[in-house]
């Protein structure tokens, strides 16, 4: 496809009438984009009123000034298929880059986009859909980085959804590139296309709607036409006949100097018999009254569109090549088609007039063999399924093949949403009987990499109907990742993944693991059934830690040693099975990750837990993967709140919120609740409480597994707004459900350790204390330290006097050397006011001094201030708390000031972090005046120290 292919049909010399009020508008909107301020401009009206000139016109006036231009054109046939438009618009120009400027242009995570082009297929194309769309971001931004850029996009409705999709990922992010998009579209059309409507959306005001041509116009049109001695009358009844449409006039004109009347014999009433509704009637009479093979060549070029070689058409009409040439120069001369190769009608319209005109069943087969022509031709598959999309059924095993081709081609290159199109198609065709399982298994696929749960059925099904177990085994480990969370599923699909594997268990061990794991999965979640997942988990003990699939299942013994309060053993054989490369790569188990995590976590080994989720997240980035960054950013910032670091695990836990493209397996529900945890830390009860409503957390928590952490999360965020009864009954109602799940999650501790402060705060002292004491046993018997050191601490509190004091001062000890920061920080404080109260003020005043150097460091600001407070009161005048200094940047402001400290460019950081260049700079600035520097070098001495 070349991108030049519509030349501009609009001549120089031409000037386009009634358009100065448009043109004005455009040149303005057009100059501020590419003063950096881009934009998509619109051009939206009825057919035939002028759109495409108007955008040509727009585009010799911005190559004039020195921008660049890529064009496209939608086409109606190649509608809802994989990136046709990006291709159009990007492709050549890659193709006539010099090899180094070609280097540029792919430099960073635009090379990400690069498999778009080179049509390299990656067999693991797993998630892939964002890193398309972020590696094309950045081969735009590229471009544009040497001279404005236009990208002009003709009959946008007709653009295939990918690239849809494309248009409204760059135009969200277009603020400061000189970047504009202008798009014509048709009046009313595709209003159910969800992306088109997001990208009409998305036209900066005003909307260019160009008007018909006023009389006039008309009249000067006329007679450029027919000559200057029309009559004045028959310009009045052109201009009645076709309401100032451009096009119908044209044609109308058209009409009338082919019946070689003499200008002033025609008869201005006639005009009413010719327009405008009968234009389409006219045109196929021009073509029928040409030849009586005409209509047949007119219709195989309807049919091709992009692909309408001469040679191709004489094939599908069955015309010899020198009678289709021939015909071909005729049409020409009648204005139905253009001159020259690839054949092309001169207008839409024209097109859609002969389209029409084919009977339906005749469209299909000429649809049929014209997918047959260029499988002959070895076009590519994406090419020929397009008209295998539109082609009858006929359970045909290579229509199957081709479709399943494209479909494996468009996930490779991130359009999943296009394989899903050709795979359900390949379902109708239908596929073998044999074939089947598979085509469900590749659609389960893509509707897996789309989020759509559509996935379950598909993928259940194929593994159903799989004669082979290998593609059965296959199915049914992909169905355990996309339900892990759904307990009643899971319990369902346990004799699936039990039957599955006993039949691959001697061809491929690997694969027979794998489906154990799921089954594990599966009875982690349903611990009521008979069959128990400890007991199931202990058999795995022994395995060698050599293979991915043994290293998941060893995670899951961990998480039985977990959940037995073996917290050491359970943190050694994380350890252990987290050596696997895979485990940092995208795709596989997702809970093999969060086993891991939650044992690390649970023996406070934070820095082990930190290094192999930084890697994962570093692996998410470079493949784009925005689903396996976020669950790793997820996970990294609830080990960040354990040890006390509330900012990185804020920044994390917005990564992980804005990756934003997630699929159904991970809900707002898991993904809030580290955010939330940190604003409770932070004293941010408000952002926090506006955060619950917005993630539909504020209501009853449905009976979930996954909803025990945003439960105790909300709690401790109601204690810390002193909202007690409501933190009362969240905290207990979490309890309650951890013990239904048999303790699964490593969150008891911090639940216990919420409450006992409530029920104290609410008059219940027996029960707080029984709590206190439950905490503190439980601790003990798992000699968990940070937990010891917590119930401690409430348990001091709650005693109070001379052995409460010694509580606490014990729990200071137990937390000595803890690197659970924030809850050595709250020992601190707690006693060195409870020290202060019993008259040692002296003594106090170091505790409090430590404690609240602690907390700052934390970023925990009421506790900071409390201890700012207790110090005053202990006679001592602490430092300012501080709005400068790295204290002061928000989570975002460091993200982007530890990147930028490395050595990071600007555009580097932005493409780590998902995020536009506008957006670093903003970060930085800020950065700077908050740590009062003004150069990158200081920023690394500055946050360093
Ligand atoms: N302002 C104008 N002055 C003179 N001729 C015009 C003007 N606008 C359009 N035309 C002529 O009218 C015809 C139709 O215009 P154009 O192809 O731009 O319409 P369109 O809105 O893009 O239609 P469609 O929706 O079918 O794509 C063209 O041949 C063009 O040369
Ligand atoms: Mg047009």
């Amino acid at each position: 496809v070349t991108p030049e292919v519509s030349a501009e049909m609009f001549s120089p010399e031409t000037t386009l009438l009634d358009r100065e009020d448009d043109l004005a508008t455009l040149d303005r909107a057009q100059a501020e984009a590419v003063a950096g301020d881009g934009r998509v401009l619109l051009i939206e009206g009825p057919p035939g009123i002028g759109k495409t000139v108007l955008l040509d016109e727009l585009r010799r006036r911005a190559r004039a000034s020195g921008i660049e231009v890529l064009t496209a054109r939608g086409g109606e046939l190649e509608c809802g298929f994989g990136f046709g438009v990006v291709r159009q618009l990007l492709e050549a120009r890659l193709a006539g880059a010099s090899g180094e400027e070609r280097t540029r242009l792919l430099a960073g995570a635009a090379a990400l986009a690069e498999p778009l082009f080179s049509r390299a297929v990656d067999e693991d194309s797993r998630d892939v859909a964002f890193a398309t769309l972020h590696g094309l971001y950045w081969l735009v931004a590229n471009i544009a980085e040497r001279a404005p850029l236009m990208l002009a996009v003709d009959d946008v409705q007709w653009a295939d959804e990918p690239s849809l999709r494309f248009l409204v990922h760059l135009a969200h992010r277009m603020a400061a590139l000189p970047v504009v998009i202008a798009l014509t579209v048709r009046q009313g059309s595709g209003k159910r296309r969800h992306a088109l409507t997001a990208l009409v959306l998305e036209a900066h005001p005003p909307i260019i709607r160009p008007q018909p041509l006023g009389e006039p116009a008309i009249a000067r049109l006329v007679r450029a036409s027919l000559g200057d001695d029309a009559d004045p009358a028959l310009c009045h009844a052109c201009a009645e006949a076709t309401g100032g449409n451009p096009f119908l006039l044209a044609e109308l004109v058209g009409e009338l100097r082919r019946n070689l009347q003499p200008v002033g014999q025609i008869d201005p009433s006639s005009v009413q018999t010719i327009a405008p509704e009968r234009v389409a009637g006219a045109v196929l009479l021009r073509v029928s009254n040409l030849d009586r093979d005409a209509p047949a060549l007119a219709r195989s070029v309807a049919v091709l569109g992009e692909q309408a070689r001469l040679v191709t058409c004489s094939a599908l009409s069955g015309l010899s090549p020198e009678r289709a040439q021939t015909l071909a120069d005729a049409l020409a001369e009648l204005a139905v088609i253009e001159p020259g190769e690839p054949l092309r009608f001169v207008h839409p319209i024209v097109r859609t007039a002969i389209y029409d005109d084919i009977p339906p069943s005749e469209r299909a087969l000429l649809h049929g063999r014209a997918a047959q022509l260029l499988a002959d031709q070895y076009a590519d598959p994406g090419t020929i399924a397009v008209h295998l999309l539109v082609c009858n059924r006929s359970g045909d095993r290579d229509v199957v093949r081709v479709l399943r081709e494209a479909a494996r081609r468009a996930l490779a290159d991130g359009a999943p949403d296009s394989a899903a199109v050709l795979l359900r198609r390949a379902l109708d065709e239908p596929p073998d009987e044999q074939d089947r399982p598979q085509v469900l298994f590749d659609l389960g696929n893509a509707e897996h990499e789309l989020g759509s749960r559509a996935a379950l059925s598909h993928l259940r099904e194929a593994g159903e109907t799989a004669v082979d177990p290998i593609t059965r085994a296959r199915a049914y480990v992909t169905l355990s990742w996309t339900t892990h969370t759904e307990p009643a599923r899971q319990r369902e699909q346990l004799a699936l993944y039990e039957h599955a594997a006993s039949e691959v268990r001697a061809h491929d061990r690997e694969l027979a693991l794998h489906l154990e794991a799921a089954r594990l999965g599966g009875l982690l979640f349903n611990p009521d059934l008979p069959t128990r997942f400890a007991d199931e988990a202990e058999r795995f003990r022994g395995l060698p830690a050599q293979t991915a699939a043994e290293c998941l299942l060893l995670s899951f013994v961990a998480r039985k040693d977990l959940a037995a309060g073996n917290v050491a053993d359970a943190g050694d054989l994380a350890e252990r099975s987290a050596l696997h490369p895979a485990l940092t790569c995208t795709g596989g188990h997702p809970l093999w990750r969060t086993n891991v995590t939650f044992c690390l976590v649970a023996a406070e080994r934070y820095e082990a837990a930190d290094q192999i989720l930084t890697r994962a997240i570093g692996q998410a980035t470079r493949t784009g993967s925005l689903q396996w960054l976020s669950r790793a950013a997820w996970l990294r910032s609830w080990v960040r709140h354990r040890r006390g670091d509330l900012r990185g695990a804020e920044m994390d836990a917005r990564t992980a919120y804005d990756a934003g493209g997630l699929t159904y397996i991970h809900s707002k529900y898991t993904l809030l609740f580290p955010l939330i945890d940190t604003f409770a830390d932070q004293g941010r009860i408000e952002e926090g409480e506006a955060l619950l409503g917005e993630g539909g957390l504020d209501v009853e928590l449905a009976p979930i597994p996954t909803s025990i952490c945003p439960l105790i999360a909300r709690g401790r965020l109601r204690a810390a707004g002193r909202n007690l009864a409501a933190a009362r009954g969240d905290l207990e109602d979490s309890l309650r459900r951890l013990e239904a799940y048999r303790w699964f999650l490593p969150a008891a501790h911090d639940a216990r350790i919420a409450l006992v402060p409530v029920l104290h705060a609410l008059g219940d002292d027996a029960a707080a204390l029984a709590l206190a004491d439950e905490a503190l046993q439980v601790a003990q018997a798992e000699q968990s330290r940070r937990a010891i050191g917590g119930a401690l601490r409430v348990r001091g509190l709650l005693e109070g006097g001379k052995s409460g004091l010694d509580l606490l001062r014990q729990a200071v000890d137990t937390l000595a050397d803890s690197p659970s920061l924030l809850w050595r920080a709250e020992a601190l404080v707690d006693y060195g006011a409870a020290l202060r109260r019993s008259g040692q003020a002296t003594a106090a005043r170091p505790v409090l001094r430590e404690g609240m150097e602690l907390a700052f460091r934390c970023a925990a600001r009421p506790l900071a201030v409390r201890a700012a407070d207790e110090l005053r009161a202990a006679g001592a005048r602490p430092r300012r708390l501080a709005g400068t200094g790295v204290d002061a940047l928000t989570a975002t402001e460091r993200r982007v000031a530890e990147l930028a400290a490395t050595g990071l460019g600007n555009k580097e950081i932005a493409q780590a972090l998902f995020v536009t260049l506008r957006t670093v700079e903003m970060h930085l600035s800020n950065s700077y005046r908050k740590l009062e520097i003004h150069t990158r070098q200081e920023l690394a001495k500055v946050l360093g120290g």
